[in-house]
């Protein structure tokens, strides 16, 4: 019997049919991939699971039992965890704190923190998680992070467990680790769905791989019955082309001159510790290093958020070094940031008014303080189109799109500016294989046009 069964699971946003009777089982020592394009309602089918949406009908069964699921409380007292791509963690509280908050005290209200420490330490082990139950959240790696919030799910009793994009944010070395710790736990007896774009990890990792296209669950395989190719045509509907073929282009003047820069970071340590470089026309320079080895500082100093302790930065033939944001983006410098809810939208602005920011002063979309609404709204609809952001119309909030889309609206805003300096962090993380294929196309096409690139990227693929 499966652990969890759905039956024709169907959600309507307004103007979307986010999943249209939607049917999937889900046994016991299984890893179920789910597969589908940016906006393919893989996570909306996972939160309405996880009792943080709930369907327009259909029905849900857990061991063979129908049940309703009204809150996330109602999924983890069914034994169903979830973790997102956004980690829901308190920074400056230990692991064990973490884990044990939002879980009903003792007798006598009382936490019993030596107890709930060792029960930490005790699955840790097991699934050989190797997490410190005293570290502070914020002295953690993204990749430890993401343990904490799987040690959370199994310390709740989850024997399900939903992860969403989880190797979205990790390293290489970080996501075979995952693996193994996703191994373990089926090897246990858990069950686990597995969301990810990235087709490789799906033939690694999956037992069952379940694809959806436009809300409808389209088909079912195995990774021995397919490969990345059949899986691409699966998910998409069309040959898709997995390897980008690099024209060559005559590299010109320098755009990007970097020399002996100086960047603190938050604790006022020399994270960048004189660097010099320089990017010409034509050029695209990849930084690959694992995070936390000054990337991030580096990129706030060229883009105008962080101002170096000393060097300069010129761009052609203008000192930018002390630039704010603002002045940067005037200069020529575009921005695609490696963290898109905190640095890259406006969750609660609607689409055109995130594809503008940053333009919002200046002609054809404003004149004088005075906004051009019909400017506006046809640039919007041009990226909308361009960059298949899937969406019913301009007007959707932000925090509305699927994670993909949103990201996609971050690039088609920064591309479609026309910089001459293109810093992109992550640029192609939550995309699907189609939309990877369209914005390295986009990249390259910069570089072929004499601008210059600077790309971060912890894909040694992408690179
Ligand atoms: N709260 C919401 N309000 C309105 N529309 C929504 C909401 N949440 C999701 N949608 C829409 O439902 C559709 C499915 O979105 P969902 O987030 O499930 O996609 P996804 O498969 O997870 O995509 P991605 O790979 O980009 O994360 C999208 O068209 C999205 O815009
Ligand atoms: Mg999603």
């Amino acid at each position: 019997m499966p652990v969890v069964e759905l039956r024709g699971i169907k959600k309507v946003f307004p103007g979307v049919v986010a999943n249209d009777r939607v049917s999937l089982s889900l046994e016991q020592g299984e890893i179920l991939a789910l597969l589908g394009e940016n906006g393919a309602g893989k996570s909306t089918l996972m939160n309405v699971v996880y009792g943080l949406l709930s369907a327009d009908s259909g029905e849900i069964l857990v061991d063979g039992v129908p049940v309703k699921i009204k809150s996330p409380r109602d999924a983890i007292d069914l034994g169903i965890g979830m973790v997102h791509q956004h980690f829901m963690l308190i920074e400056p509280l230990t692991v064990t704190e973490n884990i044990v908050m939002g879980r009903e005290p003792g007798r006598f209200g009382v936490i019993d923190f030596k107890a709930a420490r060792d029960k930490v330490r005790e699955i840790s082990t097991r699934y050989g998680l190797k997490v410190d139950p005293d570290a502070r959240i914020l002295d953690l790696p993204v990749g430890m992070q993401q343990r904490v919030e799987i040690l959370k799910a199994l310390y709740q009793g989850a024997r399900v467990l939903i992860l969403d994009e989880p190797t979205a944010v990790l390293t290489p070395h970080e996501v075979r680790e995952l693996f193994a710790v996703v191994r373990s736990l089926v090897n246990e007896g858990l069950a686990v769905v597995f969301i990810t774009h990235k087709l490789e990890e799906v033939m690694a990792v999956a037992d069952r791989i379940l694809v959806m296209r436009a809300g409808a669950a389209v088909g079912e395989t195995r990774p021995s019955d397919t490969d990345e190719i059949g899986l691409a045509r699966m998910m998409v509907g069309r040959d898709v082309v997995l390897d980008i073929e690099k024209t060559s282009v005559t590299v010109g003047a320098p755009v990007l001159q970097v020399d002996d820069l100086r960047v603190l970071d938050d604790r006022k340590l020399e994270a960048v510790k004189g660097v010099s470089f320089e990017i010409r026309a034509g050029e695209i320079v990849a930084i690959a290093g694992v995070s936390g080895n000054g990337q991030t500082e580096l990129v706030d100093a060229l883009v105008g958020l962080r101002r170096p302790a000393s060097g300069t930065i010129r761009l052609k033939d203008t000192d930018i070094t002390r630039a704010s944001a603002r002045s940067s983006i005037e200069a020529g410098v575009s921005h695609i940031p490696e963290d898109r809810h905190r640095r890259g939208l406006v969750l609660e602005f609607d689409l055109a008014e995130n594809l503008l920011i940053g333009d919002h002063r200046v002609a054809p979309y404003a004149t004088r303080g005075i906004m051009h609404t019909r400017s506006v709204r046809t640039m919007a609809r041009k990226r909308i189109d361009d960059y298949d952001i899937r969406t019913p119309s301009e007007h959707v909030l932000a925090g509305n799109l699927s994670g993909g889309n949103q990201q996609k609206v971050v690039v088609a805003r920064e591309i479609g500016r026309d910089p001459e300096l293109l810093v992109a962090a992550q640029p192609t993380r939550g995309l699907d294989v189609g939309a990877i294929e369209f914005v390295h196309g986009q990249i390259l096409n910069e570089r072929a046009r004499g601008k210059a690139v600077l790309l971060i990227s912890l894909e040694l693929e992408e690179i």
